[in-house]
């Protein structure tokens, strides 16, 4: 409406508050009031509508200038945002929001929480109208929380331009350098800010030889990339190779112990800050899928990692070194390696000895963002580590921004998991999240596809993502309406309800026609689109199900199989190995079963496999059904987007059903009790 807006402070971050009033006044009415005019921004007889500023701002001159009307507001939001009792004051990224007397004030810790204030009316604008209200405080769960792109510079000859990427090209790169127009990113950049997120690593984890050299000869244009990022308070974080003092620096070694790479490094790093003052640090996969690492010279993760911190610890960087440490070279015949408990046999002894500015970001999973995984035991058993939790939002093997796959509900069922369980003596109710001292990273889903992510609804998990990660308790579905407000505005209530019921479900519809109860993979190999259940069963990449005609699943027991269940805590470690008590989802991840094994739900095993994937079809078609009522209800261009895709997920989930119905009624020989077709 034609609020009028008061923006009191100064520095990069309330001027980026100052321009967007200013051009939401301008697009939808309304005034920015400036303070300095006459020393008051009063206009005729009354004050700002709406009051933002940081808690230092607020003077005589800035009451004055928001008006007699505000002080009840302003003296409340004041008053919650300092300390009291053992509440701390609030912190740079925190605001508190508080409606009195018909104004809304919004007061931020700093810069940082003022600019997520107004992003937070923008989310709720019902904080501007209305009755007045008591002041609220909100400050982030995790002081990072970071989206990590794998865009590499230089188109790579198997993974394109984005690894992983469904969303057309890199926004930062184009085929072998930095874009001379990074309008794209600006908008991203603003895009991320909305959503709370603080960090973005802008290369791939696998670095290759051209994007090894953002850190060196590069450094001016990774200067422009953190400039487009920086007035929306996010900082910019490399991935770098761990060989680069021989690939770049042309030392003969990169061992973490010798004194000249531990100079390169230093050096690296001083001139990384001489370009770019306020840069996040660096993010490294080591030792893992070809890349190279500390193992090669004898020595550990924790040497490895700690080389980096002390380079990067005068400077105020850290390192985000990746737990997802694993052999990829594993011979199927072998039964005694199971890859679910590498991460945790590499990092667990560790704990203990990284730097304090050394985070271990570890997959959510002990496998490889699958479906349906359990929780990594590697965030248990790292206390003294500041570890953080790795997602991805580029749905890689959740049907690649094809499928419609909101994986909010998923996100937050990982980082609301007790790993104690929820009421044992002394660790009550200890969630994933509260484990998660060094924040949370996903894998972006962004490229430069005209809606950013390919598939339309994606953009839904980038802002779920972003949201839960400043609060991880928020009810996933109601994070969707958030986003789906926040996209179809003025949608009125049947459309809305309509795109939530198209999203809210999907992850378990997805999970319903691909692989059952935990199994994962039986993906293609290679892209990991489309159904092949034995496409990974004889490679070398540790992923097997061990289908037979008698039974399926993995034995990660400590009685019979792996051992994995035993890198737990109590009570999963013992829920896990029970048969009796391993819940149904995750019973083929822990359990070799034989398909007449009855589950919780009273169904057996097979019969599961057979009803999950009807289902999961039919789910679909309900989805397509769905949206087709939205015609000429929302924009055409993002109805016809995503009714293309419905139709591909539509195509793929029958691929999915079948091949998987056929795959384990040829097995098992066992009919499906409900006499459909199975081929
Ligand atoms: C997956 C993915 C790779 C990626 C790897 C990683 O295995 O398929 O493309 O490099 O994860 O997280 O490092």
């Amino acid at each position: 409406g034609s609020k009028r807006t008061l923006v009191v402070g100064s520095g990069v971050l309330v001027e980026t508050v100052r321009d967007e009033v200013r051009g939401a006044s301008s697009s939808y009415g309304g005034r920015l009031l400036d303070g300095d005019d006459d020393g008051s921004g009063h206009d005729g007889d009354h004050g700002a509508d709406v009051v933002l500023g940081t808690g230092a701002a607020f003077g005589d001159d800035a009451r004055a200038a928001a008006g007699p009307e505000a002080k009840a507001a302003l003296d409340e939001a004041m008053a919650v945002a300092g300390s009291a009792g053992d509440r701390e004051p609030l912190g740079r990224e925190g605001f508190v929001v508080a409606r009195r007397a018909g104004v809304t004030v919004v007061v931020g810790g700093d810069g940082p929480g003022l600019l997520y204030g107004m992003f937070h009316l923008l989310r709720f604008p019902e904080l501007l109208t209305g009755p007045g209200r008591p002041a609220e405080r909100h400050e982030p769960a995790h002081d990072l929380r970071m989206l990590d792109h794998w865009d590499n510079v230089a188109v790579h000859p198997v993974m394109g331009q984005v690894e992983r990427g469904y969303a057309g090209g890199s926004i930062f790169y184009d085929d072998g350098e930095v874009r001379a127009d990074l309008s794209r990113g600006e908008q991203y950049a603003r895009l991320l800010a909305a959503t709370g997120i603080n960090r973005v690593a802008i290369n791939n984890v696998n670095v290759h030889a051209r994007e090894a050299r953002l850190l060196t000869e590069d450094l001016g244009e990774v200067a422009r990339i953190a400039e487009v990022f920086r007035p929306w308070s996010i900082r910019v974080h490399l991935s770098v190779n761990f060989a680069s003092p021989i690939v770049l620096g042309g030392l003969e070694t990169s061992d973490p112990l010798d004194e000249k790479v531990q100079a390169w490094w230093a050096d690296a790093a001083a001139r990384v800050y001489r370009a770019v003052p306020d840069f996040g640090g660096f993010v490294v996969k080591a030792d893992s899928e070809g890349q190279p690492g500390p193992f090669a010279y004898g020595r550990d993760h924790a040497d490895g990692a700690n080389l980096l911190a002390r380079a990067l610890a005068p400077h105020g960087g850290v390192v985000h070194w990746r737990a997802f440490v694993y052999n990829h070279r594993q011979d199927w015949r072998d039964r005694s390696t199971d890859r679910a408990r590498a991460a945790y046999d590499h990092f667990a002894p560790l704990d203990g000895r990284f730097e304090d500015n050394v985070i271990v970001q570890v997959k959510h999973g002990p496998m490889d963002f699958q479906v349906r995984e359990p929780v990594s035991p590697v965030l248990a058993a790292m206390p003294r580590t500041r570890l953080a939790v790795e997602l991805q939002v580029t749905q890689e093997y959740t049907g690649q921004q094809k499928h419609v796959c909101y994986l909010g509900p998923y996100w937050s069922e990982i980082l609301r998991f007790r790993p104690w369980g929820a009421g044992a003596l002394g660790s009550a109710g200890i969630a994933v999240s509260d484990l998660a001292r060094g924040g949370l990273a996903a894998v972006s889903n962004v490229g430069d596809d005209r809606f950013w992510t390919g598939h339309p609804l994606a953009q839904a998990n980038l802002y779920a993502f972003g949201r839960l990660a400043w609060e991880p308790e928020l009810d996933p579905s109601a994070v969707l309406d958030e986003w789906i407000g926040l996209t179809f505005p003025g949608a009125d209530d049947a459309v809305r309800a309509s795109v939530h019921e198209v999203m809210d479900g999907s992850w378990r519809t997805y999970e319903n026609y691909t692989a059952p109860m935990g199994v994962g993979f039986m993906v293609r190999p290679g892209h990991h689109y489309g159904p092949d259940v034995d496409g990974y069963e004889y490679t070398a990449w540790g992923t097997y199900h061990f289908a037979d005609r008698d039974g399926v699943g993995v034995d990660r027991t400590r009685a019979t199989g792996t051992g994995f269940t035993g890198q737990y805590p109590a009570p999963w470690r013992d829920i896990y190995e029970s048969l009796a008590q391993c819940p149904d989802e995750l019973l083929l991840f822990f359990h070799h079963v034989p398909y007449g094994h009855v589950l919780h739900s009273g169904t057996t095993v097979i019969q599961h496999i057979y009803d999950t994937h009807f289902a999961g079809f039919e789910e679909v078609e309900r989805m397509a059904e769905r949206w087709e009522t939205l015609k000429g209800r929302i924009p055409d261009d993002v109805f016809a987007r995503v009714a293309e895709r419905l139709d591909e997920q539509l195509g793929s989930a029958r691929e999915w059903r079948d091949r998987l119905c056929t795959y384990f009624y040829r097995k098992s020989g066992v009919p499906d009790a409900c006499g459909r077709t199975i081929y």
